[in-house]
């Protein structure tokens, strides 16, 4: 399903700040308010819009506003984005909690209404589980938060075997019928499921820069694969330290993203640098959790 669109090289993007990686790969990444950068891109442009925004909770990269005036600019943001969005495209909206006076509000619930609005899909509402955070003493300490994917129509690209996880029973059997004796499961492993158990960036983990909140590259990847196709263009108007940059190019996807911060680009482009000259640590996609042994604990 859904097909490829060429990376946008109609002379438009002379002057800007393409960062040099593979011949023929674009990547675009500059330093700019989202609704800026993303106005001088073209309509329907972005097969894949990953991203996570600031939660309005005063980190050092946001100004903590009001939860109404947070989200009459996060509609801002994602009426631009819907904009780029190609027709068989999609949309990843990735958040956490808004925190209030110690009232928690899911961010995911308070933006729905803003992509339905729209005409968008929900094809599914991830749960990214993850070991470390704040320990809360006047609630259950958080340990997850959701990716809202959605699609602008019903025909959109889904890729499952480049994002199969190993099965839990490979060897397992059926035990009656035509098939019976014959192995049960897909080779290629199982479906991933909507719950994913990631290692969140923390001290020690070997992706970590001076962001507070950066993806790991893994999360992004798993999307890349399955929402793209190789040429495919994936945008992400949030990026931070270049995380989802990394993810489309390393999987040979055109990247476009941009940040207000100057020193998160300066790493972003020293990330895919690094990328290309085959030195950057990654995580990888698939890699299990980390089991102390018994001793260790
Ligand atoms: C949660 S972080 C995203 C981190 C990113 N996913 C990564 O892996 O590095 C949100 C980012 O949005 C950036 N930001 C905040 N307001 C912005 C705006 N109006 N336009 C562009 N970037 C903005 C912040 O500087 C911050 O780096």
């Amino acid at each position: 399903m859904g097909r490829s669109i060429k990376k946008i090289d109609d002379g438009s993007l002379s002057n800007r700040n393409i960062v040099p990686f593979k011949k023929n790969l674009c990547s675009l990444i500059e330093c700019s308010d989202n609704i800026e950068f993303m106005r001088t891109l073209k309509k329907e442009s972005m097969n894949l819009i990953v991203t996570s925004p600031p939660y309005n909770i005063g980190k050092s990269y946001e100004k903590k506003t009001t939860l109404n005036v947070y989200i009459e600019q996060q509609a801002a943001t994602i009426s631009e984005a819907v904009r780029l969005l190609h027709p068989n495209g999609s949309i990843c909206w990735q958040v956490g909690n808004s925190i209030e006076d110690g009232e928690v509000f899911p961010l995911d619930i308070l933006l729905y209404r803003i992509f339905k609005d729209h005409g968008l899909r929900l094809r599914n509402r991830i749960i990214w589980s993850f070991g470390h955070g704040l320990h809360c003493q006047k609630r259950f300490s958080g340990r997850y938060e959701t990716i809202l994917w959605f699609t602008k129509s019903d025909d959109y690209t889904f890729n499952l075997d480049p994002v199969r996880v190993p099965s839990k029973y490979p060897e397992k059997k059926y035990f009656k019928g035509p098939n019976r004796g014959k192995v049960s499961s897909n080779p290629l492993g199982k479906n991933p499921c909507d719950v994913w158990d990631i290692p969140n960036v923390k001290a020690n983990h070997v992706e970590k820069t001076n962001h507070p909140c950066q993806f790991p590259i893994g999360l992004v990847e798993r999307l890349v694969l399955s929402l793209t196709n190789i040429g495919d263009n994936v945008l992400d108007p949030y990026l931070g330290v270049g995380s989802t940059a990394i993810a489309a190019l390393k999987n040979n996807r055109h990247a476009y993203g941009c940040d207000i911060m100057q020193e998160y680009v300066d790493i972003a482009i020293e990330r895919v640098s690094s990328l290309r000259d085959g030195t950057l640590r990654v995580r990888p996609m698939n890699k299990p959790i980390y089991q102390p042994p018994i001793r260790e604990v």
